[in-house]
């Protein structure tokens, strides 16, 4: 028997009620494989069906968070192919997580990178950071949510720029532009992103599954059923524990023992 490790693509750490996943393929700046993206497609799934969870950050190992789509991959793969295999339906598989998920982007965020951060619930970004769409620059497109997402971060016309002309993009301009929610020294990035994490995971579960539900689909629908969808499950939430508890530890000048039920 052999003793050598083979490297998993990406690696889970718990700590506490957090869990981080790290983009672990750093030899080629963590290149989205399908072998990647199936492998953290499970952790979620492991992570989504773990009570004691409530929320999960992605980082990447190496000097980049994910530089993209493998290109090696598929460089020589047919329209057919590409079709039959449907390889980019595997990615669906992460945006049904139901629990925040935080994406702390250092390095380079491109193509499936910039995708993927995207699909999270939270940006945090470190200061080195580098976003963009560069698969004009390769002959295709963006093809994992890129035209999408980023048009609906930052607006028709940015997104227009950014991916017919593949230019890249500071993590103070996605700041500025609404796609990160705060940009750190790389030094702190693991930390603040930790430290956010536990925050929500703090807070009582079904609650935060809930509202995450209703924003994420403020984005599908328009206001009226938005506002439907929303009541409906903030009326839900009265028949959980921690309602009761919420409300009566306010009123009792305490604070609340959450119970996750
Ligand atoms: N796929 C496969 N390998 C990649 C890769 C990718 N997306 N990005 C980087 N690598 C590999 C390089 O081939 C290189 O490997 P070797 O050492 O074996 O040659 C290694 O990572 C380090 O990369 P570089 O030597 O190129 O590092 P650099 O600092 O000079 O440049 C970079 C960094 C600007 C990010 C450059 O690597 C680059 O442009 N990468 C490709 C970015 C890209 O086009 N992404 C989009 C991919 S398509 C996509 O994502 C489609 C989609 O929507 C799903």
């Amino acid at each position: 028997m052999s003793n050598s490790t083979v490297a998993v693509p990406v690696e889970l750490i718990k700590d506490g009620a957090v869990a981080c996943l790290y983009l672990n393929r750093p030899d080629v700046l963590n290149a989205l494989s399908d072998d990647l993206i199936k492998t953290l497609a499970d952790r979620l799934e492991e992570i989504n069906s773990d009570d004691q969870i409530g929320c999960a950050v992605i980082f990447g190992r190496g000097r980049a968070f994910a530089a993209g789509a493998d290109i090696k991959g598929m460089a020589r793969a047919t329209q057919e192919e590409m079709q039959k295999s449907d390889r980019l339906a595997l990615w669906n598989r992460l945006w049904k997580f139901q629990k925040p998920l935080i994406a702390a982007v250092h390095g380079f965020a491109l193509g499936g990178g910039c995708e993927l951060a995207m699909g999270c619930d939270i940006i945090i970004a470190a200061e080195d950071a580098e976003f963009g769409q560069p698969e004009i620059l390769i002959g295709v497109m963006p093809g994992a949510g890129g035209t999408q997402r980023l048009a609906r971060a930052i607006g028709k016309y940015r997104a227009m720029e950014i991916i017919l002309t593949g230019q890249r993009f500071s993590a103070q301009n996605a700041h500025d532009w609404g796609l990160v929610n705060r940009v750190v020294p790389k030094e702190i990035l693991e930390s603040e992103a930790r430290g956010l994490a536990r925050r929500i995971a703090s807070q009582p579960r079904l609650a935060v599954l809930k509202s995450k539900e209703a924003i994420l689909r403020a984005q599908d629908v328009e206001l009226a059923q938005g506002l439907t969808f929303e009541r409906q499950l903030f009326y839900s939430l009265f028949s959980t524990c921690d309602q009761k508890e919420g409300m009566a530890a306010f009123l009792e000048k305490r604070p609340p023992q959450w119970k996750n039920k």
